[in-house]
């Protein structure tokens, strides 16, 4: 592959990254893998749900995905040509603990037994995420996140991946981006298991939270070698849409709900008193048992922090009123305006990270960070060979890295950026319209063709290593 693009202003800040700044690439289980019936997986919340009618455009299903789980040897040999040093990839529960509950399945762990080793064979470091949203389809017809005891069999599924993996993986990330689960699955009814009830969503968000906690405990107490631990969040900035008392107030909210919900009690040990009330004031309250928080707060040694996009917040409904008819007030989030999009018309925003990355380094200080995902979707147009010349994404990706080397420069303790995603695979409710890949697949042939930004996430790698 020939040398491609530098981007001048942006390479001056990501040549002053350190050579062991991570980088690399992420997928989840259910969004790659296929196999969904094969070696003993049951289902998944998102194999129900995609078969429900309307859920996921085109009805598109993870049934079959990239095929990885049968292609895994020749994906990995293409991380390796591609340069990555850190490949970030996710269990898939049902396909290990069937059912979520009980033994391991014997097949189910051997796949990514065989993962990691092929992984390490190629010195590619193995960031393994335990839940990226696939819950075990009888765990839900058991309660789902709203009870707490998926809390506890998530600890129980937690151990037994990392009595199999803890010998050889060190970095050990709980949960993907909690916000998506409890608010898009429970609250807004976007994502399995298509909820729309703001005290599940509350309860879904305090369970998972708790989730996190005891596996963390778990693992720390199981580990005989020093371990990385890790969640990660979907973070973003909720700016004032004005600088009214209305909008001011609406973005106090949405940062409460959509932010300092998932850093407090993780980072801080407590729920904030504002969030709290807000909730108090629409009949909600969260879950919370003696010594829930303290478990919660079980230190982490990283956060992951996945960004796409950022929203300014309004306090005025479509309508001009600052209440909606159940006289509660109005939050709205809405775009800047003026700004380029990508394809699910997401704000490109790399500015924002920067604030992003500063704040939490301000606000929750002394947690090193890495950015488990940052990407963009565009339509793709392969030329006859294949290709994809997508220049979009290599400067979207490019500015990004860049942001994230400010930060770094204005003293955030970020370490790491993993670009999502190595493949095109199935974007949840998008189905697979969105593509998302620094490679292109080919559905009807599975064929795996690098695109332009590839080979640009390669060579930055290079050079960041010092190797180029
Ligand atoms: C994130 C998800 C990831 C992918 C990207 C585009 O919210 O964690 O699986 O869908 O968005």
């Amino acid at each position: 592959m020939p040398a491609q693009d530098r981007f001048p202003d942006d390479d001056a800040l990501i040549d002053r990254l350190p050579p062991d700044f991570r980088i690399g690439a992420a997928t989840s289980a259910y969004q790659i893998e296929g196999a969904a019936a094969e070696d003993g997986r049951t289902a998944s919340i998102w194999d129900t749900f995609c078969r429900v009618p309307g859920a996921v455009d085109n009805g598109d299903t993870g049934d079959t995905a990239c095929d990885h789980y049968h292609r895994m040897p020749e994906d990995v040999a293409l991380m390796a040509d591609l340069g990555l040093d850190t490949y970030r990839f996710s269990v898939s529960w049902p396909r290990v603990q069937p059912g979520g509950r009980g033994p391991a399945n014997p097949a189910g762990l051997a796949f990514y037994d065989r993962l990691v080793d092929e992984l390490l064979g190629r010195g590619i470091t193995p960031w393994l995420t335990l839940y990226h949203w696939d819950l075990p389809q009888e765990l839900q017809d058991a309660g789902g996140w709203p009870a707490r005891d998926t809390a506890h069999r998530f600890a129980d599924y937690a151990a037994l991946v990392h009595d199999r993996l803890g010998d050889r993986v060190a970095h050990w990330t709980t949960l993907n981006e909690p916000f998506c689960s409890a608010v898009l699955g429970h609250v807004e009814g976007v994502h399995a298991p298509g909820g729309r009830s703001l005290a599940d969503g509350v309860a879904a968000v305090h369970h998972l939270h708790l989730a996190h906690g005891l596996a963390a405990l778990r693992l720390r107490a199981d580990a005989t070698r020093p371990l990385d631990l890790a969640v990660t969040h979907l973070l973003g900035t909720s700016a004032p849409a004005t600088d009214t008392p209305t909008d001011r107030e609406a973005a106090r909210r949405a940062d409460a709900f959509g932010f300092r919900f998932y850093l407090d009690p993780v980072l801080r040990g407590s729920y904030p008193d504002d969030l709290v009330a807000d909730l108090g004031a629409r009949g909600v309250t969260i879950p919370v048992r003696d010594g829930d928080l303290e478990t919660i707060a079980t230190p982490v040694d990283t956060l992951g922090v996945n960004y796409y996009r950022s929203m300014k917040t309004s306090g005025t409904g479509t309508d001009g009123a600052t209440t909606d008819s159940l006289g509660r007030p109005v939050t709205r989030a809405l775009p800047h305006g003026g700004l380029p999009v990508t394809g699910p018309g997401w704000e490109v925003m790399p500015h924002d990270l920067t604030d992003l990355l500063l704040r939490i380094a301000r606000d929750y200080p002394g947690t090193p960070m890495v950015i488990t995902e940052n990407g963009a979707a565009y339509t793709d147009v392969p030329d006859a060979d294949g290709h994809v010349d997508d220049q979009e994404r290599t400067a979207y990706l490019s500015a990004h890295l860049a942001a994230v080397a400010r930060a770094r420069a204005a003293g955030a303790d970020v370490r790491g950026y993993f670009a999502w995603s190595l493949l095109d695979n199935f974007e949840w409710a998008y189905g697979y319209a969105q593509r998302f890949g620094l490679v292109h697949v080919d559905y009807a042939t599975q064929a795996r063709t690098p695109k332009r930004s590839a080979r640009w996430l390669r060579d930055t790698a290079r050079r960041v290593r010092g190797d180029a």
